[in-house]
């Protein structure tokens, strides 16, 4: 089974490229399904067909849906949100605000996304394809998993713990309603599908994350922030699609002007995304929709290879062991070592990059030895364990112990 999300700016290309990648394989003989996880659909209207709440049939292999973020939240989050809205309730909050408040944001992409779970238990399709919204949300909903994992583990444990103590006295005082256990049970359960779908979505030879750009100075950035952040968190990205690229035998002096504008930023990405590959997608002359025109799409993107192949091997993150030292490498080009924070607390290592914050359980040879050192070498962040100390390289950033 291949898994394989498209991301990107607004505008880029996202859903049409999601679709005509849809369309392709299913030609190919792949069981295929696309999905969005960014609630304002637009797959049927790239596909300029109707599209149900449940998987919807558009071709031979081909499936679409349109997941309905209200049932998906009421199936995996009633009762915590009943919970949390009620407290809000209580505390003075009108009860309407109560009810908004107790969903976060990028929430409703997290509970479509729990759908590849579902999907990849079932075994039911050979590919999916998963259209996602623009990169800050995707980065958002794919670090999600993550942070909750460190709350439930530094947090959530303890706390039951303890309330199934004080509940009674504490109900009596406070007067708030205090989590009931099937609220504990509620949240344990969407834990472990949420640990579920991160396990399928890190896994590279499975899930894989492509970026798709137009060439321009502001796109290709915000996709280079977001290939830096998809590597931190451990997920693959195995190719960037450019996309919207002028065809060459322009005449016009005003287009001349952009195809140069364009061959300049398509020469920076192929800089800042080495080694991934970049696939050109041209500007067609109309609107893409339809089945027909996103098959020729995906022919001008694609050409003969097959796109539900994992496009690029290269790992986003190694650990290399030599002379008694291990460096733990993580692909991350567009941060700066001023954005970057690097420390360990007992067995965990905690790397803050710009607003992001990753925590790693380290396997147990590198917890035992202390972290010594992290450079920026060739656009990787490296993290070196053991050796000695007193060995620092000048210029490091200097972790915090
Ligand atoms: N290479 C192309 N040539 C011509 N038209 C294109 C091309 N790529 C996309 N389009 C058109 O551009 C419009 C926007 O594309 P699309 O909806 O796929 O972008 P998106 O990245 O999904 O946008 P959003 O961020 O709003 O979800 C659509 O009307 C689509 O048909
Ligand atoms: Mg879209």
């Amino acid at each position: 089974m291949r898994i394989i999300l498209y991301t990107g700016k607004g505008g880029v290309g996202k859903t049409s490229i999601s679709a005509a990648t849809a369309v392709r394989a299913a030609q190919l003989g792949y069981k295929t399904i696309v999905l969005s996880t960014d609630a304002a659909h637009s797959l049927a209207d790239s596909l300029d067909q109707e599209i149900g709440y449940n998987p919807t049939q558009m071709a031979e292999n081909l499936w679409a849906q349109e997941i309905d973020v209200n049932i998906e939240l009421k199936n995996n989050y009633y009762v915590i949100q009943k919970f949390i809205s009620d407290y809000l309730r209580r505390q003075g909050f009108d009860p309407i605000v109560a009810e908004e408040f107790a969903v976060f944001p990028g929430m409703e992409e997290l509970f479509s996304l729990l759908k590849v779970r579902e999907y990849s238990a079932s075994g039911e399709y050979d590919v999916i394809i998963i259209d996602c919204a623009p990169t800050a949300s995707t980065v958002r909903m794919l670090s999600f998993p993550d942070a909750i994992r460190w709350y439930m583990t530094k947090f959530f444990h303890i706390e039951r713990k303890i309330l199934k103590t004080i509940r009674p006295i504490a109900e009596r005082i406070t007067k708030m309603p205090l989590p009931s256990d099937a609220v504990y049970f509620s949240v344990e359960d969407l834990y472990l599908k949420i640990q579920e779908m991160n396990d399928i979505l890190t896994d590279g030879s499975v899930t894989t994350i492509r970026l798709v750009i137009n060439p321009e100075k502001m796109v290709i950035k915000e996709s280079q922030r977001a290939y830096t952040y998809l590597n931190l968190f451990g997920f693959k990205v195995d190719s960037v699609i450019a996309n919207r690229i002028l065809p060459k035998d322009l005449e016009d002096s005003y287009f001349k002007k952009w195809l140069k504008i364009q061959d300049k930023h398509l020469e920076t990405a192929e800089e800042c995304f080495n080694p991934l590959p970049i696939l050109r997608g041209k500007l067609f002359d109309e609107e893409m929709v339809g089945q027909a025109l996103l098959n020729r799409m995906a022919e001008d993107i694609f050409k003969d290879i097959d796109p539900t192949g994992v496009l690029c091997e290269d790992k986003s993150m190694e650990i290399i062991p030599s002379g008694g030292k291990y460096t733990l490498r993580i692909r991350c080009p567009a941060l700066k070592k001023e954005q970057l924070g690097v420390w360990v607390k007992s067995d965990e290592l905690i790397i803050r990059a710009g607003s992001y914050k990753r925590s790693f359980i380290l396997p147990r040879t590198l917890a035992l030895v202390p972290l010594t050192e992290a450079n920026f070498v060739d656009g990787r962040l490296e993290i070196i364990f053991g050796g000695d100390k007193d060995e620092r390289k000048k210029g490091a950033v200097q972790p915090s112990l």
